[in-house]
């Protein structure tokens, strides 16, 4: 069960007292966004509605996403216990279940997995013809942005040749009233379409929707594989089928609770330079190459409201979503990289930038292998440092990570570099758009086994006896002045 739409989840936000209404005049150059993100390094993290913003009749919500909290009811659980279940789905009945009851159980956990597909937009719709973008309050956040971005948009294309949907959330530049830039990155399902209309020589048609549920927001960033598209997700998530309804002029079904939906194409012959944009990051996203997105008509819903949210350097909501994905997706890696004892995505390297990994080491060379499995899967590939470290070192203490990482490598034994591979695109430090290198640390005890031949030392730790006798004394000095 998740919200309905983005205004139930307004009406809960204020129930819930996590809510600011702004009626001030704000401004969508540089000041809406920037409210965000005041409110969000203040550490409330509330949800914000815009009312008067200044030449838009529609008004804007952000920090849909800044609070944990915030996050587990519209996931309506905690990301972790989500990501158990999943991982429970495909778990093979006990020997004291019967195979009836267990083969149930799946099926009411697979229920929400077949959207529910409707012809008609409900009532409170109306299908505008004669486009004009200008009346949408998109925002610039960054003073060198190139200009006003979409930055919550969910993008959906469909395979030309399975018909099979995806929903990516990809950031969007307003060129003018008509066009938009379309970001997405050349690894991104929505770019891998992108490609095969083009081999095809076929025009490629694409809904933009603009404020649907939170739940399908997140299903957009969510780095699913391929054959499990984000309305199934979202399905597998809130135990219900999706509602999706028909294009007025596009070849496939969105979601029926979106507040703007921008119906258009793709043509795959025409490109333009996108950026500069400030990005997650903390620096200027370049300018590069992207897809235009011609906008053929608009759908709205009465009295719609604009999302919208603001990346940059540390803090920002984008934290709250990348933590979710982690802990969310970290049993279902385990699946497929069962060593792994826990892993931590670092928000202060960009995410992608560092991955610490804790493993259980059975034999030699295992932090080799847990590496090249992680560059494998999904969008962990994008980790351009994969440090591994042991299970007594607990990967979210930085302390204790950088006590492993310089006190158990020797670098010219532990260091791996490997050239010519693939990067994030956001990565400007490599000498080439989406081609770098990666690293890797192996931070383990080092084995005989593995040709170390001196004693590993042990690590101090005190006697459990001493240690008792030391707390019960301590009890004692603590109400002494
Ligand atoms: C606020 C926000 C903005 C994002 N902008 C982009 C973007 O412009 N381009 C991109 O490729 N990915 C972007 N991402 C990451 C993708 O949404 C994410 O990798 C997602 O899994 C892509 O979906 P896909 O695997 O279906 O392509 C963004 C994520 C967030 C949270």
């Amino acid at each position: 069960m998740t919200y309905d739409d983005l205004q139930d989840f307004i009406s809960d936000r204020k129930k819930k007292n996590d809510f600011i209404q702004i009626d001030d005049e704000v401004s969508t150059e540089l000041e809406l966004t920037w409210i965000l993100s005041e409110e969000e390094r203040a550490g409330k993290g509330r949800t914000i509605l815009f009312d008067n913003v200044k030449g838009y009749d529609i008004p804007v919500v952000g920090n849909i996403f800044s609070t944990q909290e915030k996050m587990n009811s519209i996931l309506g659980d905690k990301p972790e216990n989500i990501g158990n279940a999943m991982r429970n789905l495909i778990r093979p009945p006990k020997e004291s279940e019967s195979l009836i009851g267990r083969g149930m159980e799946m099926l009411k956990e697979l229920g929400g997995l077949r959207p529910k597909l409707h012809d008609r937009l409900p009532s409170s719709y109306s299908v505008i013809d004669s486009v004009d973008l200008d009346r949408y309050p998109i925002c610039t956040t960054w003073p060198d942005d190139a200009g006003p971005f979409i930055t919550l948009p969910v993008v959906i294309t469909s395979d030309p040749e399975t018909g099979r949907k995806n929903a990516g959330m990809y950031r969007m530049q307003k060129y003018d009233s008509e066009t938009m830039g379309m970001h997405w990155q050349i690894h991104k399902d929505g770019a891998k379409h992108f490609d095969e209309y083009k081999e095809k020589g076929k025009i490629m048609d694409v809904s933009v929707t603009l404020g649907t549920d939170p739940l399908t927001i997140f299903s957009a960033v969510a780095p699913l594989p391929d054959p499990l598209d984000e309305f199934s997700f979202w399905g597998l998530i809130s135990k219900e089928r999706p509602n999706l309804v028909k294009g007025q002029s596009v070849d496939h079904h969105y979601p029926m609770n979106s507040e703007i939906v921008l119906e258009g194409y793709i043509d795959s012959s025409e490109s333009r330079i996108e950026g500069p944009f400030g990005d997650h990051t903390g620096y200027y996203s370049l300018q590069e190459v992207f897809p235009i997105f011609h906008i053929r008509k608009i759908v709205e819903k009465k009295n719609p409201v604009y999302p919208t949210t603001i990346v940059g350097k540390l803090w920002h909501e984008d934290v709250i979503m990348g933590k979710s994905i982690e802990r969310l997706f970290l049993p279902l890696v385990k699946l497929q990289i069962p060593e792994i004892v826990d892993m931590n995505t670092m928000e202060e390297a960009v995410f992608h930038d560092m991955i610490v990994v804790s493993i259980k080491k059975r034999f030699p060379g295992h932090a080799k292998k847990v590496m090249f499995a992680v560059w494998g899967t999904g969008q962990l590939m994008f980790s351009k440092i994969v440090l591994i470290v042991d299970d007594d070192i607990n990967v979210h203490d930085r302390k204790q990570v950088i006590w492993a990482m310089s006190t158990r490598i020797d670098p010219a034994r532990d260091v791996i570099i490997i050239p010519g591979t693939h990067t994030d695109t956001l990565d400007h430090a490599s000498s080439l758009l989406n081609y770098g290198s990666k690293m890797g640390i192996d931070a383990t005890r080092k084995w005989k086994s593995e040709g170390f031949n001196r004693p590993w030392p042990e690590t101090l730790s005190m006697k459990q006896d001493i240690q008792e006798r030391v707390d019960q004394l301590r009890k004692k000095f603590t109400n002494q002045n």
